[in-house]
């Protein structure tokens, strides 16, 4: 129970957030839907991950809660993407853990938490470079199915000197930010197109003329990203949160499948949490976005121990494991009991089963297997909060065979019956979000929620 100056105290923290909140839409430009767009702000550029956050924006969410709650020490993010909420932790001096199951998602996210050795990193790239100009072997490093299909052979051969080269530095650190710069060359150099996130190849004649050196793109890219990395050092420096080149915190990023479990609390990080903030996916990846498949190809060339230790190398088995194992890729066995299960949990997803009952049987299993997925990792989530923790979510909504998908009305009745309440939600225009409006089975987002609660049970506990 808590007494009354404790609930004082968390009304003046919820009005204080919603104050903050407000100010920034209505006194000048409203931040939300208008943020400085900085591709080199905390690193975000040294791979482009799709759907990512924009830092200012979770930046200042972290910065107003904190602000209204001092008590504020750990933050987590279950669904972490290439990092951008726990360089937003990271920018208010907050101890962070994140996961997520696709392997250069943790990638890209632990490079992006340190640590800042940038002097040494100079040293050890400029070194890896020499060497792999030096390499005089024509063999290929990896063989995978369809190599060919994906990499003409020059192409292969020049990613195989850099791959070679980057193994032999002895430093994880070192070899982590130049595997994520070898994604990103990856992405730009292979014959798969830049403008979806499919797999899908170019068209012969193109693959055939490109002139591409992904020797050259590596180099370049490897100085682009030293500089992000240097100036997100020097704002945490500024701040005071760095100590000899690392965040004076504690930050752990970690693969693992959310609706299972969260990986590595108990023996590694803190057990709970003050702090939830996040953007779950708010689909399956197949008919939304194909995170796995966007990272099928460098995940072929980056040694994955040097990712993390536990993952699983059949996540690569084909370039569909990663979708197919993530929130939502696995279809029931049992549709109707799984239905008749989820309409219970919420009002909204039941009458979003109604409103699909005349449409294939398909489009009703794409929303079921999602939810069921996505339910079971909140209630893994919402249990390694403490009492009071605030949760952020950042959600947007989709339409499934022409049906709008309300993701952020049944949010917000699973958490009330979780017990959390509701301190705001707003919406924020999207405008240049890098992603296609619009695909072969959905209607993409242009608005996005922003939905505020805070939890009220105790932690450990869901009801
Ligand atoms: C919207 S993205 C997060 C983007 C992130 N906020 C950023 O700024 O980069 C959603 C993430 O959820 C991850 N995901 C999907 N299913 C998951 C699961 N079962 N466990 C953990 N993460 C999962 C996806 O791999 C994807 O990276």
């Amino acid at each position: 129970m808590i007494n009354d100056k404790e609930h004082q105290i968390l009304c003046n923290a919820d009005e204080h957030i919603l104050d903050e909140i407000r100010k920034r839409m209505y006194n000048g430009e409203n931040i939300w839907s208008l943020p400085k767009r900085n591709r080199h702000d905390s690193g975000h550029a040294l791979f482009q991950y799709p759907a990512m956050m924009v830092p200012e924006v979770q930046r200042t969410l972290v910065d107003i809660v904190k602000t209204s709650q001092p008590v504020i020490h750990t933050l987590i993010d279950p669904y972490v993407g290439a990092g951008t909420n726990i360089t937003a932790g990271m920018h208010n001096g907050l101890n962070a853990y994140g996961q997520d199951i696709n392997p250069l998602a943790v990638l890209v996210a632990k490079v992006r938490s340190g640590p800042f050795y940038i002097e040494a990193l100079k040293e050890r790239t400029k070194y890896v470079i020499e060497t792999a100009n030096l390499d005089q072997s024509t063999k290929i490093a990896i063989e995978y199915p369809n190599r060919q299909k994906w990499f003409r052979n020059d192409v292969a051969l020049e990613l195989s000197k850099l791959k070679r080269a980057i193994e032999q530095d002895d430093k994880i650190w070192a070899r982590r930010f130049m595997w994520v710069t070898l994604a990103e060359t990856i992405r730009l150099t292979c014959n798969d197109r830049t403008t979806t996130y499919k797999l899908h190849a170019r068209p012969q004649y193109e693959i055939e003329d490109r002139t591409v050196s992904p020797l050259a793109t590596f180099t370049k890219l490897i100085s682009n990203n030293l500089q992000d990395l240097a100036a997100y050092k020097c704002e945490l420096t500024k701040k005071g949160y760095i100590n000899r080149g690392r965040f004076n915190g504690k930050v752990i990023v970690s693969i693992g499948d959310t609706t299972l479990n969260l990986n590595n609390l108990r023996s590694q990080g803190p057990k709970y949490f003050d702090l939830l903030v996040t953007s779950p996916p708010y689909g399956d990846n197949k008919t939304t976005i194909t995170y796995g498949q966007h990272s099928y190809l460098p995940l072929q060339w980056i040694n994955l121990r040097d990712i993390d230790q536990q993952v699983d190398k059949t996540c690569l088995s084909t370039t569909l494991s990663i979708d197919t194992n993530s929130i939502g890729g696995k279809r029931s066995r049992n549709l109707e009991t799984q239905i008749d299960r989820l309409r219970q949990l919420s009002q909204s997803l039941a009458n979003t089963f109604d409103k699909l009952e005349d449409k294939p049987i398909d489009r009703k299993a794409r929303v079921a297997s999602f939810y069921d997925d996505f339910i079971k990792s909140l209630d893994n989530v919402v249990a390694v909060l403490k009492k009071n923790a605030y949760m952020i979510f950042i959600i947007g909504n989709r339409s499934v065979g022409g049906v709008e998908i309300p993701n952020h009305q049944i949010l917000c009745e699973l958490l009330e019956t979780r017990n959390a309440i509701q301190v705001t939600q707003f919406e924020r225009q999207i405008h240049h979000k890098r992603m296609p409006h619009r695909n072969n089975n959905s209607l993409m987002m242009r608005t996005e929620k922003i939905l505020i609660f805070r939890k009220t049970t105790a932690q450990g506990e869901i009801p």
